[in-house]
């Protein structure tokens, strides 16, 4: 499947997503929102999975203002359950989601990185959310997962200052979890997506279940959850090869 504005490259178990409108510094109308959800879905069986936006200049400079500027509440609301849909994708994939943050990921930009797993930076990267100034709020899940991420006071100051931070400010808030040089981040979140599938991916996604239960439960549940997802590896391909292969003292051959 091609789509005009994302492209879908698959390499060896790695997916990646590449958001593609750069006239519109790959901001997000309802056309890409629905390729990246379509390209979501045929990449389920990935084993990692990067999202990134072509060019240089921007990760995804948020959602499309042009488009929103006239909308009326029942379209708005249309708009936002899209992107919720595909956030609530992203942040439910079966397997790792990186975000390779390689320029300006502001408002629904920003906010399609909170639902990755792991975000990752070029240093000239730029991020926000910025929606204030345009006279709104989050609307695909920032409000809730920046809050989640960097904690509640900085949540409310980016979200209320619409506060444009660089990568190493969003390094120390915690809105990233590295940044590299510019030239270095597409290497270095291809090797960390390939790192991260040659491990066993039953007990991948099992582990992303239950960190993603974090949010959603009282603690006794969460750790409910987790006994029930961890008994349930036992009798894997994966987890006898892994603590075999290490009794052994050999590297394992996982599935
Ligand atoms: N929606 C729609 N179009 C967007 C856009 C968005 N979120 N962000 C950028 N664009 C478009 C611009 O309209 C412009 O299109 P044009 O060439 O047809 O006029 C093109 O992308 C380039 O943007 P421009 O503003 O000229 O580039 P810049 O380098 O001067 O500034 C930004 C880049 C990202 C700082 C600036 O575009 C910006 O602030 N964008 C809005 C960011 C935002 O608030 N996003 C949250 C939305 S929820």
């Amino acid at each position: 499947m091609t789509w005009e504005t994302v492209d879908l490259d698959r390499n060896e178990g790695v997916a990646t997503i590449t958001i593609d409108r750069p006239d519109a510094l790959n901001a997000m109308n309802v056309e890409t929102l629905d390729a990246l959800s379509e390209a979501l879905d045929e990449a389920r069986d990935a084993r990692a999975l990067v999202l990134t936006g072509a060019g240089d200049d921007a990760f995804v400079a948020g959602a499309d203002i042009g488009y929103m500027a006239e909308l009326s509440v029942a379209e708005a609301q249309a708009y936002a359950e899209l992107g919720h849909r595909v956030t609530d994708t992203i942040e439910t994939f079966p397997a790792p989601v990186i975000a390779a943050v390689n320029g300006y990921a502001f408002g629904g930009g920003c906010e399609l990185a909170l639902a990755a797993d792991l975000r990752v930076a070029a240093e000239s990267a730029v991020l926000g959310q910025t929606e204030i100034d345009l006279g709104i709020v989050p609307g695909w899940g920032g409000t809730q997962r920046l809050s989640r991420l960097i904690g509640d006071e900085s949540a409310r100051r980016l979200i209320f200052l619409g506060e444009r931070i660089d990568a190493a400010e969003a390094r120390e808030i915690g809105l990233v979890s590295e940044v590299v040089a510019d030239d270095a981040l597409d290497d270095h979140v291809a090797d960390m997506a390939a790192e991260l599938a040659a491990k066993p991916a039953h007990a991948l996604q099992a582990a992303k279940e239950s960190l993603n239960q974090v949010h959603e439960s009282h603690l006794s549940a969460g750790l409910t959850y987790e006994r029930r997802l961890w008994s349930g590896l036992f009798g894997t391909h994966d987890q006898r090869e892994g603590m075999t292969a290490f009794v052994e003292d050999r590297e394992p051959d996982f599935e």
